[in-house]
């Protein structure tokens, strides 16, 4: 395992390009199970967690070839409705296989996920999802076992006590998309990268209207072709690196960026004092002296993403007041807590909430990654920080940030990358 070390202070200038989308690229990959015909995707990143979901598929009857930041993906005429444990366990996004799989054979036999350190993620949605299009489903040996000889369009309400499920409006679409008759999905998540899926699908020949909005309408077809398809920006690391900018206080570039799809940040930017400058797929910002405290809740889409809490929570630790953060997606993902409190950060724990009493200046300190949101905000505290900062455990980061280390070099930073 690696770890990173941060020699903190450095100024960042010069200019930052957003990689394609992880949360987007994970659920097409597994759409292109639908279809025994050739798909391309491009400005795919390079994480961790898209070679899990390339091994995975491969399993699954795909061959997949990289060309630079292009994938190819074909059949390999032996498709296979078993999702191994060993692959699914170490990436909760595999479970987006469940849907193609089982309208496409019939059957379907994926492992369950299993928890994370962000809190306890069932799977309650997208069981109920399918079972309302028809299938039977049960649980055996830690698997999620779905039949179904044909799917049947419905209705069917997505959401949960935490609201609806982006995983699970995903895993229903592209069951759907191959049901006989009209499937409505009530509740559906409306983020951007369930509405990048639809388009895909699209391409592909499905019939789906209503994406981004709470209310997804598909209409069943026979069959699915093969399409060449262009992903997206990831909008978590954009915002990641624009509260970076803020945090530091620099003005670096941030190329390759749709800021509007950071309202909800922006907002939130302009309550703490930042201003952005925006021009084409462009953005700078510029930061006060001192960042103004401001307390921030959680939720779907197009709320404040919980994928950017830890990073804004490590944002808030250098304020002149008090701020309160609440996730109500999940509310125990507050593992970066201790982490950076290490580095001199006021930060306790109440519920579902984090309260921070921000202080002038994070000293630099040994810190352990525990997610993948949560290393991003270490190195980001890590950056700003006064003298040496030593991250372990930093493949969490590698899971969902294409090059970070590079790309912070190149702004400037001072980082070193060593085997543990
Ligand atoms: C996706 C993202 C993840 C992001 C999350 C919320 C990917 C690969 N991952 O995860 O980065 O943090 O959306 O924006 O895209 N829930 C249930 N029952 C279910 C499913 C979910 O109760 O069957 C709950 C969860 O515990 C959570 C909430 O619903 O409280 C939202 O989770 P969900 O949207 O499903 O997260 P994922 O799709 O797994």
């Amino acid at each position: 395992m690696d770890k990173l070390i941060i020699e903190g202070g450095k100024p960042l200038k010069g200019e930052v390009r957003i990689s394609g989308s992880k949360n987007a690229t994970l659920p097409v990959l597994a759409a292109t199970l639908l279809t025994d015909e050739t798909c391309i995707l491009r400005n795919v990143p390079r994480l961790l967690d898209t070679n899990t979901m390339i091994k995975l598929l491969k399993s699954l009857g795909k061959d997949i070839e990289w060309d630079k930041d292009k994938l190819i993906i074909m059949s390999n005429g032996k498709p296979n409705p078993v999702a191994d444990y060993k692959l699914v366990s170490t990436m909760r996004g595999s479970i987006c296989v469940l849907g193609p799989l089982l309208t496409k054979l019939g059957e379907a036999k994926v492992s369950l996920p299993g928890g994370c350190v962000i809190g306890v993620r069932p799977v309650d949605l997208h069981q109920k999802g399918i079972e309302a299009l028809g299938a039977k489903v049960r649980t055996e040996g830690g698997y999620i076992i779905a039949t179904a000889k044909k799917l049947k369009g419905a209705r069917v309400y997505l959401a949960g006590a935490s609201g609806p499920s982006v995983l699970g409006t995903a895993n229903i679409m592209m069951a759907a998309t191959l049901a006989e008759g009209e499937t409505v999905i009530e509740c559906a998540a409306c983020e951007p990268e369930v509405e990048e899926l639809a388009n895909f699908l699209n391409e592909m020949g499905a019939r789906i209207r209503g994406q981004g909005s709470p209310r997804i309408i598909i209409q069943g077809v026979k069959k699915l072709r093969g399409a060449d398809y262009r992903m997206s920006f990831d909008r978590i690391e954009g915002g990641t690196f624009v509260l970076l900018a803020a945090m530091a206080r620099s003005n670096f570039l941030i190329r390759d960026i749709d800021y509007s799809q950071l309202t909800a940040l922006d907002d939130v930017l302009t309550n703490i004092g930042v201003q952005v400058q925006v021009e084409k797929n462009t953005v700078r910002v510029k930061s006060p002296k001192v960042l103004k405290p401001f307390s921030i809740t959680t939720y779907p889409y197009p709320g404040f993403p919980t994928d950017l809490q830890a990073q804004y929570t490590a944002i808030m630790a250098l304020t002149n007041g008090v701020s309160v953060i609440r996730d109500t997606v999940f509310p125990d993902r507050f593992m970066h807590i201790a982490e950076l409190s290490r580095m001199g950060a006021r930060i306790r724990r109440e519920g579902g909430s984090a309260i921070i009493e921000g202080v002038k200046e994070l000293s630099g300190a040994p810190v352990t990654a525990s997610d993948l949101r949560a290393s991003a905000a270490l190195v980001m505290a890590g950056l700003v920080a006064k003298g040496k900062t030593e991250i372990r455990r930093v493949y969490h980061l590698d899971r969902g940030y294409e090059n970070i280390d590079k790309k912070l070099i190149a702004l400037g930073a001072s980082i070193k990358r060593e085997k543990e």
